[in-house]
């Protein structure tokens, strides 16, 4: 494949989550009833921190946008710190004036997470697909929990973790970690018409270089995005660091 690499909006790190924010503000105004896929982790965080504010300020809700949660952990209780749509409910969601017209979560408490996938995909079809999705970069690579060697035409499914991502599980506070998660597949993420690819500190640095200057390949989930023509990358100047510019 030989996709063009995809230059990233470069921000000063104390401006970055301000701008992005932003942004995202003014995207949710221009579109109230967006489907709007959304990722936990540290990244977006500041973000979610700032956008209740921002939104008040713009004199917008998120009344009508219908928000899609990216991936879940599996194994851990329901109200778990550290499951995603725990985090995103603290995070966000109950932050919010005006709840979302809709949370779309992973139905993992059932014992079915298979089902629960093809049931999530169902649900995402029947509302007209995914307007934007805003994804975080796993220290692998990865996108959601698509691991390296998921390949574009991956589904939404059950993953088993790798060591990096079960270690930073861990480091959010699951101890033991969760080894199993279901994510939003890469083909459903490259199906979305818009794609907001964040990273953030120095950390960042040298998969963001991969994702962006090596080859494009299902070893590095992130790369496979930049075939996707409404695709954003926003970093701040310490994860672009090593890029060649
Ligand atoms: C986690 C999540 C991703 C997240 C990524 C980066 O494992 N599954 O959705 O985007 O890794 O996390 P962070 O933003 O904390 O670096």
């Amino acid at each position: 494949m030989t996709e063009a690499r995809r230059d990233p909006e470069v921000v000063p790190a104390a401006e970055w989550a301000d701008e992005v924010t932003e942004a995202l503000a003014a995207r949710i105004a221009a579109q109230p009833d967006l489907v709007l896929c959304l990722p936990t982790g540290s990244t977006p965080e500041p973000i979610y921190e700032r956008l209740p504010d921002a939104l008040d300020r713009l004199g917008v809700s998120m009344a009508r946008v219908t928000v899609v949660l990216l991936d879940e952990y599996l194994g851990l209780p329901a109200g778990h710190r550290i499951r995603c749509d725990s985090q995103l409910r603290r995070q966000l969601i109950d932050r919010l004036d005006a709840p979302p017209a809709a949370f779309l979560s992973f139905d993992v408490d059932g014992g079915d997470p298979a089902a629960a996938c093809v049931a999530f995909d169902a649900e995402i079809a029947a509302i007209g697909g995914l307007d934007l999705v805003i994804l975080g970069l796993g220290m692998n690579g990865h996108i959601g929990m698509n691991e390296p060697g998921t390949p574009t035409d991956a589904s939404t499914r059950v993953i088993e973790l790798t060591p990096s991502t079960m270690e930073a599980a861990r480091q959010y506070g699951a101890d033991p970690p969760p080894k199993y998660g279901v994510t939003l597949g890469m083909a459903e993420i490259l199906a979305a018409r818009e794609v907001w690819l964040l990273a953030t500190g120095e950390r960042k640095a040298a998969i963001l270089r991969e994702v962006l200057e090596g080859p494009v390949t299902a070893d590095v989930p992130g790369s496979l995005l930049r075939g996707h023509p409404g695709l954003r990358v926003i970093a701040d100047d310490a994860a672009a660091d090593s890029l060649a510019g």
